[in-house]
């Protein structure tokens, strides 16, 4: 049998990294095998995918010398980084540069960077419609990521940028569900008017990755945009209003309302949601339902999503 081919995966004990190893691990006739990245190889986590059948290796995204010995050898390389451990933009392109140089040393053949839009290019930081936040960005949390593209690119790195969607999971984890008002009433409260939201199952992106891996070089050099559904406030109450057998009623509020909510990062995705709401139209067709389809046939809607989560959404 053919050698399998090493896809090196970064943030393999998070939400797309792990839902992109378990595909590997899941397809043992599709060619790949899974080297999971992570700080600690020690953790249960780390431990419950070597019992999978990975490869867990130690490695840190602010360690480029670590990234360059977990990359070594590697065919593919799944690239990632996590803003809301740190906050900071700035740090946030200098692990993308670290992953983009350890992945230029190790020769892969193959780099998804999982990016954003660098919201700036639509709204530029002297249009007041959105505050500018930490000095020079409107969404802190995209705009480094779409600036850390051209660190791939200029490094003429044979990558596939892959623009990922709002996951569902932040109605479990993110605490963003729908929440009791002093009515006692279940609202979902979000500034999208009457737009559509691009929502995706967290493991449904590293799903699309691997079907992306899969698909050889035709995604190299393209921008590869996915979502599980398009859905507005209101279809969203509806289902959750259905899978949960009570009332969720859709609130929605003016995004200067969302920002100051005054949890840690409400500035950022109160100016978030008013991008996704301003440029809605550019934003649900940079996301094609049919492509993440194709890429991955069990691609799952919200209502599927919810049959299978909604005991485990917090009714605060
Ligand atoms: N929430 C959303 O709706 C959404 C939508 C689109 C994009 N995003 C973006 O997704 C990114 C996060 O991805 P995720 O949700 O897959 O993350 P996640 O589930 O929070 O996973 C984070 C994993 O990354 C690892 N990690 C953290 N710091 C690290 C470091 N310095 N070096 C190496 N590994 C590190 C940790 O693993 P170990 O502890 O094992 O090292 C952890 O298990 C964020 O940048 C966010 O902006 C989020």
């Amino acid at each position: 049998m053919a050698e399998k081919r090493i896809i090196a995966v970064v943030g393999a004990t998070g939400a797309q990294g792990g839902g992109l190893v378990r595909a590997i691990l899941s397809d043992p006739r599709g060619g790949f095998s899974a080297r999971a990245l992570t700080r600690d190889v020690n953790s249960e986590k780390a431990k419950a995918l070597a019992k999978l059948g990975a490869e867990v290796v130690a490695a840190d995204v602010d360690d480029v010398e670590s990234l360059k010995r977990a990359f070594e050898g590697a065919y593919g390389a799944y690239c990632v980084t996590f803003f809301w451990a740190h906050f900071s933009p700035e740090k946030e392109l200098a692990e993308a540069t670290n992953m983009a140089q350890a992945a230029k040393q190790a020769g892969i053949e193959h780099v998804i960077w999982s990016t954003l839009e660098d919201t700036r290019q639509w709204v530029p930081l002297s249009d007041n419609r959105m505050p500018t936040l930490m000095g020079k960005y409107k969404v802190p949390h995209f705009d480094a990521k779409g600036e850390a593209n051209q660190v791939f690119t200029d490094l003429g790195l044979p990558v596939t940028f892959l623009l990922t969607s709002f996951y569902w999971d932040n109605f479990i984890y993110f605490g963003m569900g729908p929440k009791k008002g002093p009515d006692g009433k279940l609202a979902l409260t979000l500034p999208m008017g009457d737009k559509r939201l691009s929502g995706i199952a967290a493991e449904d992106i590293g799903k699309c990755a691997h079907g992306i891996f899969k698909r050889g070089r035709e995604f190299i050099g393209k921008t590869v945009g996915i979502a599980g559904e398009h859905l507005t406030g209101a279809q969203m109450a509806s289902a959750l209003t259905k899978a949960l057998g009570q009332e969720v009623r859709y609130n929605a509020v003016p995004p200067q309302v969302y920002r100051n909510f005054g949890f840690p990062g409400a500035q950022d995705l109160g100016n978030m949601f008013q991008f996704y709401h301003d440029f809605n139209e550019y934003f649900c067709a940079a996301r094609k339902l049919e492509i993440a389809r194709a890429l991955n046939p069990a691609l799952q809607t919200f209502d599927a999503w919810l049959a299978q989560y909604k005991a485990r959404i917090p009714l605060g």
